[in-house]
């Protein structure tokens, strides 16, 4: 079986890299990510096409499968927030090999959020520049949508605040999250509290403790039994990550997600010239940066809270490092756009045979190996 899933990958990577990505990226990024949210959404759609999605993409195997905070994962691998911002691919994922997806950032508001342009490839140094800002249909158009709708695979929901003027004061700000939060409190599996979007008025306000403190207040009154997970950026300090660790001590706080997008333009893995002075970096400019804190976070907290690890996942070897470093859990979307949607197969694929070069029975028995 593992052979024939093996020499599928292999066929549909090699027209992916030499033929689709190529067509692709002779367009500008952002029409290229509307153009699949709208054939992922047609793929969706119907029954024959989740099938023959089924069969080009999907993997399974027990030794992936874990239980964790009550939800079942058949296999770790999921899409980050920022590429279902509105929840239309929930139909299809599934079918894509996903074992959780992330919807979002959804905002108390209707988002458009910045001037486009707003989305570049950085081809060398493999990675994208974001600088969105949390565009999306807000919280009540896509709750409406989605609350009477069944879920193949676990859903978190990703939260931030309205990037607008208004909610940069702090108060507005927290009751824009809670009307989020309270909107989707019985749709999705987990809850994300995205503190650290690069591109939004008012920067990132919550990554500071007392403003933390006061926004989790208000999360803790949403009746709830979703867990809680924070998103924090990877260009933080271990001081400031200290204090994000003690306050979420002091609330509902059940995970960390690790991490969002860089905002520095002097790291090392930025091979190309002339990038854009706005937005925020994914792939491998963030790869070093989420892995160390993946693993001061586990080390620190000894395994208190499930961290999903984010940032330049683009192999299996990249998602078992994750991993091994402390996460219960990992996400991507630079991989799948610089390698094609058969990645996630592949992750899967080869975390079986790692797992099995190491000894390990399940992978929730590699998560922290390393950082121990
Ligand atoms: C196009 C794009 C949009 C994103 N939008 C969001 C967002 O709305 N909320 C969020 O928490 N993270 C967002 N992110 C960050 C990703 O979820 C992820 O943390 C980051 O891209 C690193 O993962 P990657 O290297 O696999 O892309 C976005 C990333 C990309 C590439």
């Amino acid at each position: 079986m593992n052979i024939i899933v093996f020499t599928r990958n292999k066929i549909f990577g090699f027209f992916y890299k030499f033929i689709f990505k190529n067509i692709f990226f002779l367009f500008d990024a952002e029409e290229v990510h509307d153009f699949i949210i709208k054939f992922g959404k047609f793929l969706g759609s119907n029954s024959v096409t989740r099938f023959k999605t089924r069969l080009l993409f999907n993997f399974e195997d027990k030794r992936l499968e874990q239980n964790i905070l009550g939800i079942n994962f058949k296999n770790p691998v999921g899409l980050a927030a920022g590429f279902d911002k509105n929840g239309y691919l929930i139909d299809i994922m599934p079918n894509v090999g996903f074992g959780f997806m992330e919807i979002g950032s959804i905002t108390g508001e209707r988002c458009e959020g910045n001037k486009k342009p707003r989305l570049w490839r950085l081809k060398k140094s493999k990675a994208l520049v974001v600088n969105y800002g949390l565009t999306n249909n807000g919280c009540e158009e896509i709750s409406d949508r989605l609350k009477n709708k069944e879920f193949k695979i676990p859903l978190g929901v990703s939260i931030a605040k309205t990037n607008s003027k208004e909610c940069a004061d702090t108060i507005k700000g927290i009751k824009d999250y809670v009307k989020t939060t309270k909107k989707f409190s019985n749709i999705g599996d987990y809850f994300a509290i995205n503190i650290s979007c690069p591109n939004a008025f008012g920067g990132q306000p919550f990554h500071e403790k007392d403003k933390l403190n006061l926004l989790l207040n208000e999360i803790d009154k949403v009746k709830t039994k979703k867990p809680i997970f924070l998103k924090i950026s990877c260009d933080l300090n271990f001081k400031e990550v200290d204090d994000i660790i003690s306050i979420s001590n002091k609330h509902k706080v059940n995970g960390f997600i690790l991490t969002n997008l860089t905002k520095k333009r002097d790291n090392k893995n930025i091979l190309d010239k002339n990038i854009p002075e706005k937005g925020g970096i994914s792939g491998k400019v963030v790869e070093d940066l989420s892995n160390k804190m993946i693993e001061y976070v586990y080390k620190k907290t000894k395994g208190k809270y499930v961290i999903i690890g984010v940032g330049g996942i683009s192999s299996a070897e990249d998602a078992y490092k994750k991993i091994r470093l402390g996460a219960s859990l990992v996400q991507l979307i630079t991989g799948m756009i610089y390698e094609g949607p058969q990645l996630i197969s592949e992750i899967n694929c080869g975390l079986v045979r790692l797992l099995k070069k190491d000894g390990f029975k399940n992978i929730s028995e590699a998560v922290g190996a390393d950082s121990k």
